[in-house]
């Protein structure tokens, strides 16, 4: 039983992970708090906004992608209900992801990719170089080999973002501006509330941790329900083509050159965002000379005209990695507490699915076993499903 001043849910973390999760309880009536003391600061406000469950589909990550290429699906629906509920865009663009090689080592991976989403039945093709061209002209003069994912989109994560918050002003949750920094439990171990910085006590029925990378700070007394995230710090750059006409790009253009990973994502109104390092840094916010460099550099073999572009930004943030590369996602060992973190590289693209699957479990009690079940940590995991075959 909840203390009548109590919510029914405390959301801890207002990124867009937290925030789509605070959206749908308060769709269902529910009494929602969210505490965060700068939402949508974190890993959202330097996410690309990549739906690429194809494009970002790798070796040893079966599981995830199966998953993704769920999430993916709930997109459009998502964005549409929320862009509805908001008046506000999503951002959301259906413009395919094209994916080159520079050279030919880069063709060579690109092909080992290939051939391993072929096996998996995603909806990928190789293309010619020719075809590349024609429908993305601006590619440069040294392009080995080229394969398209029709269904890999994008949508804008800070028009995301900023579509939650009002969605979530009209539904009427209190957004608490401070740092959680415990847990409150009751004489049964049950998770009752969130205490924050200023000393504040915040009662819920039930608590979601959904702070990023940082969530295992909150539960580092409570061995059993391990959340082992980390930062993977990410350096990302945006330029602006709304000023060059004949600087159009029509896809999401990624690419390997000499074996980096680099990816440009356009938007409607102009803006291009490059990213992004990948780094097993803490979440120091430091945008580095090196990094600027070497994303130019791999972005400009690509895309040689974006050298007459304005740089409007650099930006660092950490996403929040996890030791599988999955999500945590439901309940954990202990009553109380729901776990909603761990996306790492697919927090956009993972939300609408992580908010659908929380809303479940609190609403219903519980939801189908996942490979994302955060139970697998701690000091008594329950096994996740096994993996293999098509998706
Ligand atoms: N999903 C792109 C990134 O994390 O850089």
């Amino acid at each position: 039983m909840k203390p009548a001043s109590s919510a029914d849910v405390a959301v801890i973390g207002c990124g867009v992970i937290g925030a789509a999760i605070a959206w749908r309880l308060s769709q269902l009536g529910m009494h929602v708090v969210s505490i965060d003391p700068a939402p949508g600061d974190g890993a959202t406000h330097a996410a690309a906004g990549m739906l690429a469950a194809v494009s970002e589909s790798d070796f040893g990550e079966h599981d995830l992608t199966r998953m993704n290429v769920e999430a993916a699906k709930a997109w459009p629906a998502f964005a549409a209900e929320l862009e509805a509920e908001s008046g506000r865009s999503t951002g959301l663009r259906r413009c395919g992801t094209l994916t080159v090689a520079y050279d030919s080592g880069d063709r060579a991976q690109l092909r080992r990719l290939l051939d391993l989403r072929r096996q998996w039945g995603l909806d990928v093709e190789e293309i010619t170089v020719d075809t590349a061209r024609h429908t993305t002209p601006l590619l440069g003069p040294r392009i080995a080999g080229a394969i398209w994912a029709a269904n890999d989109h994008q949508a804008d994560p800070r028009q995301v973002h900023r579509a939650l918050l009002a969605a979530l002003e009209v539904r009427r949750v209190e957004i608490v501006r401070r740092r959680a920094v415990g847990l409150s439990r009751a004489p049964d171990g049950r998770v009752t509330g969130v205490a924050d910085d200023s000393g504040s006590r915040h009662p819920a029925g039930t608590v979601v941790l959904a702070a990023g990378w940082a969530s295992r700070d909150l539960v580092r007394d409570l061995p059993m329900a391990a959340v082992p995230t980390r930062p993977v710090k990410g350096q990302v750059l945006r330029l602006d083509s709304s000023g060059h006409p004949d600087f159009t790009l029509d896809h999401v253009v990624r690419g390997f050159v000499q074996t980096r990973s680099i990816y440009l994502v356009p938007r409607a109104d102009g803006e291009i965002v490059v990213g992004a390092t990948s780094e097993e840094q803490p979440d120091d916010r430091i945008v580095t000379a090196g990094a600027v460099f070497a994303l130019l550099r791999d972005a400009r073999a690509m895309i040689p005209g974006l050298d007459e572009l304005p740089l409007i930004e650099a930006t660092a943030r950490a996403r929040p990695g996890s030791p599988d590369n999955l999500p945590l996602v439901g309940a954990s060992a202990v009553d109380g507490l729901v776990v909603a973190t761990g996306h790492y590289r697919n927090g956009i693209l993972l939300a609408p699915a992580t908010a659908a699957a929380v809303t479940e479990l609190i609403s219903a009690g519980s939801i189908p076993t996942s490979a994302a079940d955060p139970r697998r940590f701690g000091r008594d995991p329950t096994p996740s499903t096994p993996s293999g075959g098509r998706i």
